[in-house]
């Protein structure tokens, strides 16, 4: 099983053997380890991974899960 964790004001933190992360043209991105991080706050020199330069910019991050929410995904709007 995959999970993303989405980390406070950094990076999501990516882990389950069964994650292959692809670029548009579906073309696999090497994976050195797991859990891997992906940049959230598009500072990072080394996307689509994280390298830490969240924490040196300051990144504020708003989005958190709120119990109860009404928010649905974009298409499950449609
Ligand atoms: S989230 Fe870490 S460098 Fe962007």
């Amino acid at each position: 099983m995959a999970s993303i964790k989405v980390r406070q004001n950094g990076p999501y933190l990516v882990d389950g053997d069964d994650v292959t992360l692809v670029d548009w043209n579906g073309v696999s991105y090497p994976v050195p380890r797991r859990p891997f991080a992906i940049c959230r706050c598009g500072g990072s020199s080394t996307k689509p991974f994280c390298d830490g330069t969240h924490s040196r910019t300051g990144f504020a991050a708003a989005e958190a899960a709120v119990p109860g929410s009404q928010d649905r995904p974009a298409s499950a709007d449609k």
